[in-house]
């Protein structure tokens, strides 16, 4: 018999990914997910690639009934990858409330029925916002949590907070909180990868819309930095490297290889890129030329940020293996795809 896990938001962009993946390996995957902000045809595109077409739940987690009734019918689940929430920094700069409620509820529900219902492994999908403008660089896992830039980022802090409380009465409980630094790119396949709705927010969706011509030209947030180009710096990984790191942590759960019940890991590369690298490095492998403009900073962003990704290489025992340029040539080919661009 197959290990169930149930993937919460599992037709999102790191969910589908990570669907993938688990379903390589040999687990069997249920998805939760309300599509508010994905689609259907994820599905289409897991079963492309993998050959299997995952159980699908559609509903929001926030409706504690509905919850209780999933944990009903799927009695065999083994862990939990909870991806489910909104993400978008602006937005919930502009909705607290809609943000606070949807990120907070939904974790509250699922850790509740986890309890009643005897499931004792999460994977939590946390950010590296929490560690806001770091001190030092690259950033570990020890450097101090910082008050939070957006309610967004603050829903991540929040959340890690209410699993390290839970976990003070629920000791049987065993979580693994990952830190994502900034996932680009997809599958190699095109089968799956990132649909932003509406405009992007995100750098790399909206360099590849602007290449594509959905969009005029591509506004570069800054140009004066303390960087060596002057462009704000990030770790950019590849998704599919992301995802992976989600399957090691499962089975370290399973086989109760953490030594503590509250595991945190960077997951990031190890090397930061500026904003102007990754536009020459799509250039490079586009072999084209973007339309860009230096524009003023964008507010609530931070200088420069990049992972020690040491721990995850020595204690997870993985690491982020695709190059910037193929990672960048793998979101150009998925948005050629969508766009029907020969
Ligand atoms: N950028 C541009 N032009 C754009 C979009 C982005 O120049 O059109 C720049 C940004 O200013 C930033 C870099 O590209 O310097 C990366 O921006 P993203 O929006 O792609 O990513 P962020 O680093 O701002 O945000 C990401 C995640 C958030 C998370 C945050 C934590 O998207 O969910 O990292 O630092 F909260």
């Amino acid at each position: 018999m197959k290990d169930q896990i149930l993937v919460t938001g599992g037709t999102g962009y790191i969910g589908s990914h990570t669907s993938v993946e688990l379903i390589e390996k040999g687990y069997e995957v249920v998805i939760i997910d309300n599509l508010s902000n994905s689609s259907i045809e994820v599905l289409d595109g897991i079963e492309k690639i993998t050959g299997v077409r995952p159980a699908f739940e559609q509903f929001d987690l926030c409706e504690a009934d509905k919850v209780k009734s999933f944990f009903q019918k799927y009695t065999g689940l083994k862990a939990i990858i909870h991806f489910a929430a909104f993400k978008a920094v602006g937005e919930s700069v502009d909705q607290p409330l809609m943000y606070y409620q949807n990120n907070l509820i939904s974790l509250m529900n699922l850790l509740r029925n986890m309890d009643e219902f005897g499931v004792k492994h999460l994977v939590f999908s946390s950010s590296c916002t929490v560690y806001g403008q770091p001190d030092e660089l690259p950033v570990t896992e020890n450097a101090p949590v910082k008050p939070a830039e957006s309610p967004y980022g603050n829903t991540k802090q929040i959340s890690e907070e209410i699993i390290r409380d839970n976990m003070q009465v629920k000791p049987e409980l065993n979580t693994i909180a990952l830190r994502y630094f900034n996932p680009i790119g997809a599958h190699s396949t095109s089968h799956i990868g990132e649909l932003p709705r509406g405009v992007p927010n995100n750098l790399v969706p909206f360099v590849t819309q602007t290449a594509a011509g959905i969009r005029k030209e591509l506004m570069v947030f800054g140009d004066d930095y303390n960087t060596p180009d002057g462009s704000a710096v990030r770790d950019y990984i590849n998704v599919v490297d992301l995802a992976q790191a989600h399957v090691v942590a499962i089975n370290r759960l399973l086989q109760k290889k953490n030594n503590s019940n509250f595991e945190f890991f960077n997951l990031g590369t190890g090397t930061g890129s500026s904003v102007l690298e990754v536009v020459k490095a799509f250039e490079k492998v586009t072999d084209q030329k973007l339309n860009y403009k230096i524009v003023d900073r964008r507010s609530g962003d931070i200088e420069k940020v990049w992972a020690d990704t040491r721990v995850a290489n020595e204690v997870l025992g993985w690491k982020a293996k695709r190059s910037l340029e193929d990672t960048l040539e793998s979101a150009w080919n998925w948005e050629k795809k969508i766009r029907g661009i020969k």
